[in-house]
């Protein structure tokens, strides 16, 4: 997306120019201003306000080559995209201790530097499940995309085949695992809410499986919604209707479930939850004997239920705490991160998402014993700025901080890192 040179003096113009923009006009919910609660007050002030569910100050930019940091394309989705769309994404949970520990957590690990060794030529290369990746930044499931950009998970999905990278969709799309498929040009991993009924989950799988994605990532953490109060207070501010992503409330789970295409067709009248609150281990058993998907058990946090994996022949673990977004436990994971590696001890690979903002931040959880490292809102900041444009300089950007973050503590390769690159953990 490019603006108008006569539109980039200010953020009021800016804004009066997305309001106009036929574009955007077509999407129906990228309107400004907003009214509703927020009538008396101008656009500016609304900005203002909404700062405060911005993680880090960037600048607003006006193309992708603009920015020079992933925070810039964070200002400035949170100049294109609705409040509350922004507040959904921008969330954690009760007064987002978790969300800020993950930062502060990884702020926390120092590196430690090596020089004189040859870092003419730089290797990211990684392997999951004897696949080689030639990068080890992976892009996690985030729901309802296009309530950031029109183009949703396809956008994703075509920067992530440009560049290489490793997706896995989310349950909640919005764009269908064939669709995304397509445009990745090669299946994506699948990320399962199982919902509290198991015709749901099985025919799910089922589907997933039928479009060739050879590996199925569950979702442990999320047995219940965590208490929300960003996500709350952005729809307050935002009064417009978008069906794709806020429902009345009268029409409940199976109401919001219905608006997602992953869910076509299916009987929906008993779905009271995405998630199985009931679940145990021996949910994880039954979803490996329905499918022959390799399982990926997303939300691990500690040694205990990293054991638990391996002992149910899990094939891999994520690290996560949902971007701080439901556990209330205020713990980064990259704390959890050594305890994890430590218990599978190299039997299966382990990835690890939450507050990675910047090639070094990676860097670090690698040199832990992370294969892989994973990003959710940076990606959808670059698709609220730019839409593909934007996830592809987003990507870009990371990558090459990574690779320039391993020359400078003299890594050449993966391989080479260990804990001795960390200190202060
Ligand atoms: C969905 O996974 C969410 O965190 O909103």
């Amino acid at each position: 997306m490019t603006h108008p040179a006569e539109h980039r003096t200010t953020r009021r113009g800016f804004l009066r120019y997305l309001a106009g923009s036929p574009v955007l006009a077509g999407v129906g919910m990228y309107r400004w201003p907003i009214g509703g609660s927020s009538a008396g007050r101008s656009d500016d002030e609304i900005v203002a306000e909404m700062a405060q569910f911005v993680s880090e100050q960037g600048r607003v930019v006006y193309s992708p080559d603009q920015a020079v940091s992933i925070f810039d394309f964070e200002a400035t989705a949170r100049t294109n995209v609705p409040p509350s769309h922004f507040a959904y994404m921008a969330t954690g949970v009760d007064g987002e201790a978790t969300l800020r520990a993950n930062r502060e957590a990884i702020a926390r690990v120092q590196l430690r530097a090596r020089h004189l060794v040859d870092v003419s030529e730089i290797d990211m290369s990684t392997e999951i499940f004897g696949r080689r990746w030639e990068t080890p930044i992976v892009i996690q499931p985030c729901g309802s995309q296009k309530a950031f950009h029109p183009e949703g998970e396809v956008a994703v999905a075509r920067a992530a085949r440009a560049r290489g990278h490793l997706q896995t969709l989310s349950t909640v799309t919005t764009s269908s695992v064939e669709e995304v498929n397509e445009a990745r040009g090669e299946p994506v991993w699948y990320q399962l809410y199982p919902t509290d009924q198991w015709a749901v989950t099985d025919a799910i799988l089922r589907r997933v499986e039928a479009a060739g994605c050879p590996v199925v990532v569950l979702t442990v953490d999320h047995p219940v919604g965590g208490n929300r109060e960003t996500s709350v207070r952005g729809s307050r501010d935002d009064p417009r209707d978008c069906s794709l992503c806020h429902v009345p409330p009268a029409e409940g789970v199976s109401g919001h479930v219905r608006r997602k295409p992953m869910f076509d067709g299916l009987d929906l009248e008993d779905v009271s939850s995405l998630n199985n609150s009931s679940a145990t281990w021996e949910f994880v058993d039954r979803i490996k004997d329905t499918v022959g998907m390799r399982l990926v058990v997303k939300g691990v946090v500690t040694r205990e239920d990293a054991e638990l994996c391996v002992e149910h022949g899990v094939d891999g673990i994520v690290v996560s705490n949902h971007g701080g977004r439901n556990e209330p436990t205020a713990r980064g994971t990259i704390e959890s991160l050594p305890e994890v590696v430590d218990a599978v001890a190299g039997r299966v690979p382990v990835i690890v998402d939450g507050g990675f903002r910047r090639g070094a931040d990676m860097l670090r959880a690698l040199a832990l014993g992370a294969d892989a490292v994973g990003i959710g809102r940076p990606y959808l900041w670059g698709l609220g700025a730019f839409g593909e444009a934007g996830v592809d300089a987003v990507l870009h950007m990371l990558s090459a901080e990574l690779s320039r973050s391993m020359a400078l503590v003299g890594a050449p390769s993966l391989k080479v890192l260990n804990r001795s690159f960390v200190a202060g953990i």
